[in-house]
């Protein structure tokens, strides 16, 4: 695992897609508002003609259960409102799991075989809870789960209900891609900001790859960079001590910090 610390997350997450983005035909994105900015930045690069959505195709990570795709809070709505809305991505191109269905154990298994049909998806970007979880992958989910309905934690219902007019209107379950789901992706770029994730970088990166921290299983993802700012990553510098350019992980693994500035 790479981890790299900059006070720029944004602009070095925005630089890092667009660097590779003819290599990118299958784009994992996330919702929640460390990304938010990332993607006003991608908005930018389209309008001053650097990358086109054309013809890639993005997946989302979850979706609240029980929410239409044109209710407000869902994830769709979300990133149509954050990203979609500006780009050149053909509607068709744009997978969120389902948040309405009549079968979900069927409609998870085919967010499943669309992403395989797709090719897999060459990076995911993800944010992370604070108590360590990845998507709505809660704390106890396994390393070979799979997209799925869950209950989501009080601690996450906490987190998200601001975001709704009527807190009776939180749905406490979700339709989340897996962590496997998310292990598959060819490469993974987890983006944290702000001393409340300080804690669960910290597990994530130097404890034991576990379900007690969902994002401790990237540990062993060959191509995962962690990317920080200087809040969020203090407990990994602690932990690696006064030469912080490798902390340490799971099973005598080190995983390299760099710092930009
Ligand atoms: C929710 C989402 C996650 C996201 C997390 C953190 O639980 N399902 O995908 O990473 O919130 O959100 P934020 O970036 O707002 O801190």
């Amino acid at each position: 695992m790479r981890v790299v610390v900059t006070s720029d997350v944004d602009g070095y997450a925005a630089d890092l897609l667009v660097g590779k983005w003819d290599s990118i035909r299958v784009l994992g994105l996330a919702t929640g508002s460390t990304p938010v900015n990332v993607y006003g930045r991608l908005i930018q690069r389209y309008y001053d003609g650097t990358i086109s959505f054309r013809t890639k195709r993005t997946f989302n990570l979850d979706e609240y259960l029980g929410l239409a795709p044109n209710h407000p809070q869902s994830y769709r709505a979300t990133m149509v409102r954050d990203l979609m809305q500006y780009v050149d991505l053909p509607d068709e191109r744009f997978h969120v799991p389902p948040g309405i269905s009549d079968d979900y154990a069927a409609a998870c298994t085919a967010y499943e075989d669309d992403i395989r049909a797709a090719g897999g998806v060459d990076l995911w970007v993800l944010g992370v809870g604070v108590d360590g979880h990845i998507a709505f992958n809660e704390v106890g989910s396994a390393r070979d789960s799979r997209t799925r309905v869950v209950d989501l934690a009080e601690s996450t219902v906490a987190a998200n209900v601001s975001y709704f007019d009527d807190s009776d209107d939180m749905p406490t379950q979700a339709v989340t891609a897996g962590v496997a789901t998310i292990m598959d992706a060819r490469e993974v770029l987890l983006l944290a900001k702000g001393a409340a994730k300080a804690d669960a970088i910290a597990r994530a990166v130097c404890g034991d790859e576990s379900a007690d921290t969902p994002a401790s299983w990237l540990q062993s993802h060959g191509n995962c960079t962690f990317l920080l700012d200087s809040a969020a990553a203090a407990g990994i510098v602690n932990s690696a001590g006064a030469d912080a350019t490798r902390a340490p992980g799971a099973g005598g693994r080190e995983h390299s910090i760099e710092f930009l500035d």
